[in-house]
């Protein structure tokens, strides 16, 4: 069985079948969620607050973001593998993304990778897919400019955001994009966007209607510490069962109840 590719994704909106997405950092991690058939993971820049212990996704390298892109590769089969263009990897414009953009995809792997911003990311687009690489465009909140925006505020809300948000996304479809992740966007704008494109609309925090739907896996399975935003939905509390076994491990090591005789050699 052949890995998923874009034209699939392409065909699963012509035929209005509704897909999900979740962000991988690990090759283990990643193999748990390939053999639960989710057909694309992101190697998101969200690595940066969930697995590298930054406090947003500003600080995340290149260098970072290809390590962990390759294990997830090697982690799977079957799903797409998208990398994040990470914060200042892109912005200098077209000829340094597709200096970021070819060395992520030769040296991990990946089948496409995903860059912030609508209109401004445009040019940067269209050369990387004249070059034969796949980009997922990502506009509405777009968390690499957290210092620009003051936090991270849901987007496109007023009629000037909404018809730049639509702007935007028609830029990236012009531009090439595979596929375009709204984030932090009202549902009713989300919706309406997800109308005007013939590419598929990724969702998160974005309402029901559009095409897919991406959560960060740590929100997605309660590993995340401390509250949750509003549109994450917890399917497990991992933060929970972990810290358990932890405990358990910790109470039998320190009473002598583990290792028990059938776990050691004689
Ligand atoms: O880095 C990330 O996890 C993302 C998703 C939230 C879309 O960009
Ligand atoms: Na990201």
């Amino acid at each position: 069985s052949r890995r998923i590719t874009v034209r699939d994704i392409a065909a699963a909106k012509a035929r209005g079948e509704k897909w999900p997405m979740l962000t991988a950092y690990d090759a283990m991690t990643a193999s748990v969620f390939d053999e639960a058939g989710i057909p694309v993971l992101l190697v998101g820049d969200s690595m940066g607050n969930c697995h590298l212990g930054y406090e947003s996704t500003v600080p995340v390298t290149m260098d970072e973001i290809a390590v962990l892109s390759a294990a997830v590769v090697r982690g799977t089969k079957r799903a797409l593998i998208v990398a994040d263009l990470p914060f200042g990897s892109y912005q200098e414009g077209p000829v340094q993304a597709l200096r970021s953009a070819t060395r992520l995809i030769k040296e991990t792997g990946a089948g496409a990778v995903k860059l912030e911003g609508g209109e401004r990311s445009a040019e940067q687009i269209k050369l990387l897919v004249e070059a034969g690489i796949p980009v997922m465009a990502h506009i509405g909140l777009t968390p690499q400019s957290v210092n620009a925006f003051g936090g991270y505020p849901v987007q496109g809300r007023g009629e000037e955001a909404a018809q730049q948000l639509l702007r935007d996304a028609k830029a990236v479809q012009d531009a090439g994009a595979f596929s375009v992740v709204l984030e932090l966007v009202p549902a009713e704008l989300a919706a309406e966007v997800t109308r005007a494109l013939h590419i598929p609309t990724v969702g998160i925090g974005a309402g029901a209607e559009c095409d897919a739907q991406v959560l960060v896996w740590t929100d997605m399975a309660g590993m995340t510490p401390g509250r949750v935003p509003r549109f994450v939905k917890q399917y497990a509390q991992l933060r929970e069962v972990l810290g358990g076994a932890a405990r358990a491990f910790a109470e039998d090591v320190v009473d002598g109840a583990y290792p028990a005789p059938e776990h050691a050699f004689h």
